[in-house]
């Protein structure tokens, strides 16, 4: 038998992206493929890319600048860009990248097999379709691996809101949602092998409508399973959280206290700008509606500064926004021009003005975070161990808040949740000891 072939994957941008690398990692170990690493090592690089901003595009370039001299180095090494670089730029990317042999897109990759075979036969392949068939159905079911204890699963993909400065709805085209038996079985699949969390992901993950009763539907079914212990979602849009899911998050106790749910902007001429459709005060009600079910969950927001037109009252307003609020953790960037994005046309704010904005926005969103994390101590949380921690004796996991926790704890914590009694807090990170 001759060696397997070693593949090496380099994941950017969003959780989607890590759950699509794991698939197009196990479609191609069914040609042969182990993985590496090592990028030197490779018979096959794989780029699964991120296009959501300028600075994320260009990255992948100058990655692929990089590994011109490995390909140089090994003339059978194969180079393939996948994930939204891949959909939005296309043929474009081998013009100009002419080492790259395979270009895929995030609706195509269950035909990485065959385009394997290609390149390897010396062909350039390109996907970038939005095919009929579903690629879900086509992969074949998780490998039976020993998986870690936190794992991600797509259960819908793409987006119909068109914020104006947004291109997912350009990369990964419109709302699909997964039905819902097919999540179950991969979800059983996962448990199988090891897994206590799943964070069910998409691009507008509250708008699922694979299940009659929908994402709250899924989560009930999902809480059914014996040996999963947790229940996250990830992204929300603040529109699509109806009573059911706010509900759930009160007396669904696998369902976890934490909500991602990005509101970019404080300022209603700003939102109205974005295609938000949604207010400042609107937003507010509804964290009000949120914490009314479930009081002590914590919350998480993306915000954009600099938008096209921002005013120092627009961003004011967002500052207002936030110490109303209070975020547990948030990610915030300065706008960044899409192109062919409906705010890309708009004239741009200078880069200082908005540099100057997000360093005053993160300065306060890092003292709400801080204090948040502060508060922890002298609580007793659950934790999920999810791997050794760098000193020895030490295990670290997520808290049901999906901090960062470390403990001293024997190795077999692996895989469990366990009540951590909160000592210290840093700035990432909490410590703490094992209750019992
Ligand atoms: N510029 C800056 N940030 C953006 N995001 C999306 N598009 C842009 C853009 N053009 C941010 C939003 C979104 C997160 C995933 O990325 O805050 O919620
Ligand atoms: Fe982009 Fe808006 Fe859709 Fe989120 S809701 S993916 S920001 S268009």
């Amino acid at each position: 038998m001759s060696a397997p072939r070693k593949l090496f994957v380099k994941t950017y941008g969003c959780q989607m992206n890590v759950y699509d690398s794991e698939r197009m990692t196990e479609a191609l170990g069914g040609e042969g493929y182990v993985t590496t690493d090592r990028a030197e090592d490779a018979d096959m690089i794989l780029l699964n890319t991120c296009h959501i901003r300028e600075k994320a595009a260009e990255k992948v370039y100058s990655e692929l600048g990089r590994m011109r001299a490995l390909k140089d180095a090994n003339p059978d090494l194969k180079i393939g860009v996948a994930g939204c670089v891949a959909q939005a730029e296309g043929e474009e990317i081998m013009r100009r990248a002419p080492m790259v042999d395979l270009v895929v897109g995030p609706q195509s990759y269950h035909r990485l097999p065959a385009m394997d075979r290609a390149v390897r036969g010396g062909a350039k392949a390109l996907d970038t379709d939005f095919p009929d068939d579903d690629k879900f159905d086509t992969l074949k079911a998780r490998t039976k691996m020993k998986r870690a204890p936190a794992a991600f699963l797509t259960v819908q993909e793409g987006c119909d809101k068109f914020c104006a400065f947004c291109v997912v709805p350009y990369t990964r085209g419109s709302e699909v949602s997964r039905p819902a038996d097919r999540v179950m079985r991969e979800a059983r699949e996962l448990v199988d092998a090891g897994v206590a969390e799943i964070t069910l992901l998409g691009q507008n993950v509250n708008a699922y409508h694979g299940h009659d009763a929908g994402l709250a539907g899924l989560i009930w079914d999902l809480s059914a399973i014996d040996g999963l212990k947790r229940i996250r979602f990830t992204t929300s849009h603040p529109n699509d959280m109806d009573d059911a899911l706010i509900e759930a998050h009160g007396t669904c106790d696998k369902l976890m206290p934490y909500l991602h749910l990005p509101v970019q902007s404080g300022s209603d001429r700003i939102l109205k700008a974005m295609n938000r459709k949604h207010t400042a005060e609107s937003y507010l009600k509804l964290v009000d509606r949120i914490r009314a079910a479930r009081p002590d969950i914590m919350l998480s927001s993306d915000f954009i500064v600099g938008f096209p037109g921002e005013t120092e009252e627009d961003f004011e307003a967002t500052l207002e926004l936030i110490r109303k609020v209070e975020f547990g953790q948030a990610y915030s960037f300065k706008y960044s021009t899409r192109p062919g994005t409906p705010a890309a046309e708009k004239p741009q704010m200078p880069e200082d003005v908005m540099a100057e904005r997000l360093s005053r926005l993160q300065a306060l969103l890092t003292q709400q975070q801080r204090k948040i994390q502060d508060d922890m101590v002298g609580r007793t949380v659950g934790v999920l161990f999810e791997k050794p921690g760098r000193i020895d004796g030490q295990m670290i996991g997520k808290s049901d808040y999906l901090h960062a926790v470390y403990a001293d704890a024997p190795a077999d914590v692996l895989g469990q949740v366990r009540q951590v009694r909160i000592t210290v807090a840093g700035t990432n990170s909490l410590g703490g000891e094992l209750v019992r």
